[in-house]
């Protein structure tokens, strides 16, 4: 029988033990607090920064809200990071994306200050990533190794195939995989050989934005199976980018979309917001 790696139930845990961690740190008078900014009103946005406000104040972090419109210039938007990197009492500064098309969105994200970086996704973190120094990880792939660590996976040895080479996700997991021992490949849409890498792949990690692409047949028996996949169907329904029904039963384990690496993504946020308060300010 696969096991169900139950992310709702992870996230729950890492969020309680980040509420814990928070009430200590207050008690030596520290709050932490993150600065969300957001341009403009696109929904899916709207959607995940009101998630983020919520998860902060279940987690008791101090969170603020920074909304400009949506027709804001870039000195705008690079006025309002400086701002908040000069803030004393703002340890995390998230800027939510995607960016309206006027704005270079690289130069608003490099204009973070290291330090208050919890997306991971500044060049200093990422490379710091890359020569195996401690920085920020991406919440994402972050959330990943956690889900694999908590359910008892071992990683090392173990050949890895990463679907997917965004930097946000694809990129930035395989190094951590690799950090954790394992043989890793990334995949990508000119991969010439995908069948026969899908086949040997101990774990499989898709991340390709492409509903139900995996089938049971493609995996190797046993596999352990993380879909970072969020498709949204004609139905309405959510898709991973495997097909979660076709592959079960032949998986050791696997995540569920909805409810497996997308939970993770938050509660490694708030991990990433404590830790920027403790190493800023204590
Ligand atoms: N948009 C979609 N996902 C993310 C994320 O993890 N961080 C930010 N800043 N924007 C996003």
């Amino acid at each position: 029988m696969a096991k169900i790696i139950d992310g709702r139930a992870i996230s729950a845990q890492i969020k309680e033990e980040v509420k814990q961690e928070a009430k200590a740190l207050a008690a030596r008078g520290i709050k932490a607090c993150l600065a969300v900014v957001q341009v403009g009103d696109h929904p899916a946005s709207s959607v995940y920064v009101r998630n983020k406000h919520r998860a902060c104040a279940a987690c008791g972090i101090k969170s603020l809200e920074f909304h400009l419109p949506e027709s804001c210039g870039q000195e705008d938007l690079l006025r309002q990071i400086r701002d908040l990197n000069a803030r004393e009492d703002v340890d995390g500064i998230l800027v939510q994306l995607p960016l309206p098309r006027q704005i270079d969105a690289d130069a608003v994200i490099e204009a973070i200050d290291p330090a208050k970086d919890v997306d991971g996704f500044l060049p200093e973190n990422l490379g710091r990533l890359l020569i195996g120094q401690d920085g920020f990880l991406p919440c994402t792939p972050a959330g990943i190794l956690e889900l694999l660590k908590r359910s008892h996976i071992p990683l090392e040895g173990k050949e890895c195939l990463v679907l997917g080479r965004s930097n946000i996700v694809g990129k930035p997991v395989a190094l951590l995989m690799l950090r954790e021992h394992a043989t890793v490949t990334i995949a990508h849409s000119r991969t010439a050989n995908l069948p026969e890498l899908m086949r040997r792949a101990d774990i499989l990690i898709a991340a390709i934005g492409r509903a139900d692409f995996v089938k049971g047949a493609d995996l190797k028996e046993g596999a352990v199976v993380i879909d970072v996949g969020i498709n949204r169907m004609e139905d309405g329904s959510l898709h991973g980018d495997v097909d979660y029904e076709d592959a079960f039963d032949r998986v050791s384990a696997i995540t569920p979309v909805p409810g497996g690496v997308g939970p993770m993504t938050i509660a490694m946020l708030m991990k990433n917001c404590l830790r920027a308060a403790r190493a800023r300010r204590s």
